[in-house]
């Protein structure tokens, strides 16, 4: 079955052996596995249950990123907004010769009373995971279907699981203006970007559509094809900030880098009526 729905997540099930997993706490991605191996990262330590944001595969960030700021109105929502830590529904599954798809949504009637008078707009979002034999796409599309406009930002917060976060490179980036979190500096990327300790940068506007994610030197590893999705944020917590969470063990930063595109760097506001879309397609180098 191609589908298949468990209580707390789906299987999608490729005619080649390619699979996908969503939880549907968070609409959170946890598994893609394709030529026989696992891409994702989810922590050992990860919470499933439903009571804290899922950490790894890929958390959709939505409404905000990081901790709002006040005066903004997502200045009290929890970091990295309600979207991860909601339970979203099937709303549609299909398949043809090539694909195996599944759309989870999420509505302002599913969110509790708190995030609703936190972030009071009406809102509907539909998140679109779409399995071949070779790539997984994941796109989330954002309607505003109140009568005033909202502002949001919102990350495919994809964490990979790499064989070495010291030889990887993220390549793409050469010459992109970035803040880095860590050092609270702006800069211009020179080259491409290695993990020599801890990493937290924002990449905005970011004009190259195809990113790698080169594993070593023989130049395996994943591609990230962005649509509509301007900014890319590079994050690996490395000791200190490893040690730190209770949900990520001591030594997991080595085999993980997330590589999260989306719009961050500023809020898109959406008008009534509108809607925006965004998506990323992973595939094997
Ligand atoms: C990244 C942020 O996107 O997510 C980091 O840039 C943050 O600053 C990281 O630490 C993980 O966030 P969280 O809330 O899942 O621990």
């Amino acid at each position: 079955m191609p589908v298949h729905q468990q209580s707390e997540k789906i299987i999608l099930t490729h005619s080649t052996g390619a699979s996908a997993e969503v939880y549907f706490y968070g609409s959170t991605l946890t598994s893609w596995k394709v030529a026989g191996k696992e891409r994702i990262f989810l922590s050992d330590k990860a919470i499933l249950d439903g009571s804290k944001a899922i950490r790894g595969g890929i958390p959709l960030v939505f409404p905000v990123f990081g901790k709002g700021k006040a005066p903004h109105v997502t200045a009290s929502l929890p970091q990295h907004g309600f979207a991860r830590v909601t339970r979203w529904k099937l709303v549609n599954s299909s398949e043809d010769a090539t694909t195996v798809t599944v759309q989870l949504g999420l509505d302002h009637s599913m969110i509790t009373e708190e995030f609703r008078n936190l972030w009071p707009f009406d809102f509907s979002l539909v998140y679109t995971v779409s399995l071949t034999a070779d790539n997984i796409e994941t796109g989330l599309r954002v309607h505003n279907i109140g009568d005033r406009a909202f502002d949001f930002n919102t990350l495919l917060h994809t964490y990979f699981l790499i064989p070495d976060a010291s030889a990887v490179k993220v390549v793409g980036l050469n010459g992109v203006d970035y803040v880095d979190k860590v050092l609270q500096t702006s800069s211009k990327q020179k080259g491409d970007v290695v993990i020599r300790g801890e990493v937290d940068s924002v990449y905005a506007n970011v004009n190259t559509l195809k990113l790698e994610i080169q594993y070593d030197p023989s130049g395996k590893g994943i591609q990230v094809q962005k649509n509509g999705l301007g900014d890319i944020v590079v994050w690996n917590p490395w000791t200190e900030k490893a040690s730190g969470m209770a949900d990520f063990g001591d030594e997991e930063f080595h085999k993980m880098i997330c590589v999260e595109a989306g719009q961050v760097a500023e809020f898109i506001a959406l008008a009534a009526g509108d809607a925006w879309e965004g998506s990323q397609i992973l595939s094997l180098l």
